[in-house]
């Protein structure tokens, strides 16, 4: 199939060389907030040298081999049909990788087992665009977050058709389980940078998970304790 390169140029040396695809799903060519993501993390806000990375809905994989130039571990995923794609830029790029990248089918919503233990990150460039993928995009990040993994999530945002509602849909059910943070543009690349395209910082709410394990031990405790005393309390199950 014909393709065509994208170069994204490196403050730290020669350009990525992303090949492209003429004809096939909107993975195959690089997004304008996979440049943004890919630039921010060159700044160097985030310590990516010797961390987990695990990008999702890769594409071409710019995001993910940015991140292994600068010396990260990471596993770039996407459907099976992207997984050739992936694997040429791997390739086209080996030479400027520091840390280490390869490339894995992983699709919303299905079994994550393999991409355990939690990554430090995950990436996300223009992710959030599909109705139908919302809710196993947001099962996937509950499955693959631990409590110290920061999901940067960069999507452009548009107002045309279906895309506002799409996205305030997004933002209402990540809002349950994890807490937001926008990164202000000015930290954003200076010239990589757009007010129409945003990079979140995600983290998992800690004090959900907190009070439920508070509250489970205390459970358990006055369980016990009731028990071993042999007696019984309204309001506390045996
Ligand atoms: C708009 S493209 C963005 C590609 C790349 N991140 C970029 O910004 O250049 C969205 C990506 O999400 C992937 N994707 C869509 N639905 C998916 C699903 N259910 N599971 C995994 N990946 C999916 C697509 O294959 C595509 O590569």
């Amino acid at each position: 199939m014909a393709g065509f390169v994208r170069e994204l140029e490196r403050r730290g040396g020669p350009a990525l060389r992303l090949e492209q695809r003429a004809a096939g799903g909107v993975g195959c060519v690089v997004w304008d907030a996979a440049l943004v993501l890919a630039k921010f993390l060159e700044t160097g806000a985030c310590p990516l040298a010797r961390r987990h990375v695990l990008e999702l809905g890769a594409g071409t994989g710019a995001v993910g081999i940015m991140a292994a130039t600068l010396g990260a571990d990471v596993t770039v995923t996407d459907l099976e049909e992207l997984q050739e794609l992936l694997m040429v830029n791997i390739e086209n790029n080996k030479h400027l990788v520091t840390g280490s990248v390869r490339a894995k089918v992983l699709k919303w919503g299905e079994d994550v087992t393999e991409f355990q233990p939690p990554p430090d990150y995950i990436l996300m460039a223009d992710c959030i665009y599909y109705e139908e993928s919302l809710e196993p995009l947001l099962k996937t990040l509950k499955d693959l977050t631990g409590p110290d993994t920061c999901v940067l999530c960069c999507y452009e945002q548009r107002t045309m058709g279906k895309n506002p509602e799409i996205e305030r849909k997004y933002f209402e059910l990540l809002q349950l389980d994890f807490e937001l943070e926008k990164i202000p543009l000015d930290k954003h690349d200076e010239e990589y940078r757009s007010e129409d395209i945003h990079i979140m910082n995600i983290h998992r709410k800690q004090t959900v998970s907190l009070l439920n394990w508070h509250s489970e031990c205390c459970q358990e405790s006055a369980e016990l304790l009731f028990t071993w005393h042999g007696v019984s309390v309204p309001g506390v199950k045996l």
